[in-house]
């Protein structure tokens, strides 16, 4: 991650990890695209065409990849958005999350720290996913002193299971 000065504006640029099954492919191609143009660095993973395949490959290549902090953030793109979630989920540090509107997206960010945001591609339209996705990278993890608290408790469950 590096900040960048836009006049009076500090702008994030970050390093983001990208994937797809086939049924988001074509988002991940748009996302890909968007991405490059607002100055992230985007990291392909995969897969590269609508060819049947499986999304948990794809799933642990980009949590692997945000958990082992070669990227900041992670992005997965299937069908419902769920299959990502769930494989992204396993990977130790991960807090994947499916949000389904720019509200919920912003939450992920604000109340759960969500780092791999997991997009419902056959069920949200391409441009109210860019929005959600802008809205997630923009938005602070919210510090309060309750969301730490369950985020705490979230990692223990982690660590003893
Ligand atoms: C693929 O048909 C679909 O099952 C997959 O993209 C995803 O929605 C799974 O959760």
């Amino acid at each position: 991650m590096f900040l960048l000065v836009d006049g009076e504006n500090l702008i994030m640029k970050l390093k983001i990890a990208i994937g797809a099954d086939h049924a988001g492919f074509k988002v991940k191609e748009a996302m890909v695209k968007s991405l490059s143009q607002l100055g992230h660095t985007v990291v392909d993973m995969g897969t590269y065409s609508e060819d049947s395949t499986d999304y948990p490959d794809y799933a642990e290549k980009v949590a692997k990849a945000v958990s082992k902090g070669l990227s900041d953030r992670g992005i997965l793109a299937c069908g419902s958005g769920l299959g990502m979630c769930i494989a992204a989920n396993k990977v130790k540090g991960i807090r994947a999350a499916t949000p389904w509107s720019v509200d919920v997206a912003k939450l992920a960010a604000q109340h759960n720290w969500a780092n791999v945001l997991c997009l419902p591609s056959r069920f949200v339209p391409i441009s109210q996913l860019k929005l959600m996705v802008k809205a997630w990278l923009k938005t602070p993890f919210d510090k309060d002193q309750r969301h730490a608290r369950r985020l705490k408790k979230v990692r223990k469950i982690e660590s003893n299971s």
